[in-house]
């Protein structure tokens, strides 16, 4: 039954202003009438700032983004887009889906559903706007994965979404080292892409098979043209050129160390790693006595290897700011979806590291009797060898 089209757009309205909006897209034209933009999409993202609605238009050429406030900035902005003569809407939100058109006499036909994917993860306790990334996204049925793993890349992506700053613009070159079967890689493109951001990005994998599996479904997703992937080891892969952003997602060992001195030499202005087993130190602290009086911080076994993750991160950490990165260590997803839960997370300043950071360093490693992997690495990629 058509239904009066002013009506109709009033609770489209309410609909894209709900914050369990989803996703809404808006197409197709009016009879004898031409909107401004051939489409419009609008979508919750969390940025460092906080929530906005990101409204993504195209002119059939190019498309534009910009993020705007909840409230009456969002207001002001969808109540531009629904004076244009779009002859078709389509809204979802965690618990409707809602589907208008325009009528060749100006009214709504108009078929409202209960949402078409659960309000709940099986399982789980989480709606769908608990996450960054849509868990409907069609992206998710192409690549696959475990309910963990997708929390951690989500959880991911939301520090990673808390770090870029929220005027970026310009092309973005990132690489994941490490990608494995590159569940972050994809959804790390979907994300910044999401954002409006001419985004390239490269996965790394010493694995050719991951190569050859990976750039197939880039191909099905028919992003070859944005993302690629090269199979190499982190300290040599041929990555062109340098990146931006440095990705490292439960790479083993000391591959969180190859990738963190490779970000440094990259110059990358961020870095995001999550570091995954630690044998290093723990190989180190076990072949010498511990410095009095912290025998006891390491004579069992549990206790040395829990001491040197702790150890371990901190130094890493350290070494980043003593070569010009502002550096954290926070735990990026809950432990009951990961127990290697936390982040190193920098940030290029290009500033000196002071007197007092050299001395805590060396004083550290000097106490414990430690060379951590990441410092000969360092040492042995800088010209002066420093
Ligand atoms: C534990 S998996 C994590 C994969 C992916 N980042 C994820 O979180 O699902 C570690 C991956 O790092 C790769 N890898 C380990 N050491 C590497 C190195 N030195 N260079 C390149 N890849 C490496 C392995 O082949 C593996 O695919």
């Amino acid at each position: 039954m058509p239904e009066p089209l002013d009506a109709a757009l009033t609770e489209v309205r309410a609909l894209l202003l709900d914050p369990a909006l989803t996703r809404a897209v808006a197409a197709g034209r009016r009879r004898g009438h031409r909107p401004s933009v051939v489409r419009a999409e609008l979508r919750p993202v969390t940025l460092k700032s906080g929530p906005r609605l990101q409204i993504s238009t195209s002119d059939g050429a190019r498309p534009y983004t910009r993020n705007v406030a909840p409230g009456a900035e969002a207001g002001a902005a969808v109540d531009e887009l629904l004076a244009e003569p779009f002859g078709n809407w389509h809204v979802e939100t965690a618990g409707t889906t809602l589907q208008l058109r325009v009528t060749k006499s100006g009214e709504a036909q108009v078929h409202r559903a209960a949402a078409n994917r659960p309000a709940r993860e099986p399982g789980g306790h989480d709606r769908a706007k608990d996450w960054l990334l849509d868990p409907g996204d069609p992206l998710f049925a192409e690549i696959g994965g475990s309910a963990a793993k997708r929390r951690q890349v989500d959880a991911f992506l939301r520090a990673l979404a808390t770090t870029l700053p929220d005027d970026l613009t310009g092309p973005l070159r990132v690489v994941d080292l490490g990608c494995g079967n590159a569940y972050l890689t994809f959804a790390a493109y979907r994300y910044l892409a999401q954002r409006g951001l001419d985004v390239e990005l490269v996965g790394v994998d010493v694995r050719e098979d991951q190569r050859r599996r990976n750039t197939e479904l880039a191909e099905r997703l028919g992003w070859t043209h944005r993302v690629r992937f090269v199979a190499g080891t982190i300290a040599d892969a041929v990555v062109e050129p340098a990146p931006d952003l440095v990705l490292a997602l439960h790479a083993c060992d000391t591959a969180t160390d190859e990738a963190l001195a490779r970000a440094v030499r990259w110059d990358a202005r961020w870095v995001l790693a999550a570091p995954c087993c630690h044998h290093d130190v723990a190989a180190q602290l076990r072949s010498r006595p511990a410095p009095s009086p912290y025998e006891l911080l390491t004579r069992q076994g549990i206790l040395r290897e829990r001491f040197a993750d702790v150890l371990t991160d901190a130094l890493r950490a350290a070494l980043l700011r003593l070569h010009g990165y502002r550096a954290e260590v926070v735990e990026f997803v809950d432990s009951a979806h990961t127990p290697r839960n936390l982040l190193i997370r920098a940030r290029r300043t290009g500033g000196a590291p002071t007197a007092d950071q050299r001395a805590e360093y060396r004083e550290l490693i000097g106490q414990w009797g430690v060379t951590p992997r990441l410092e000969t690495l360092l040492a042995a990629g800088s010209p002066d060898g420093s």
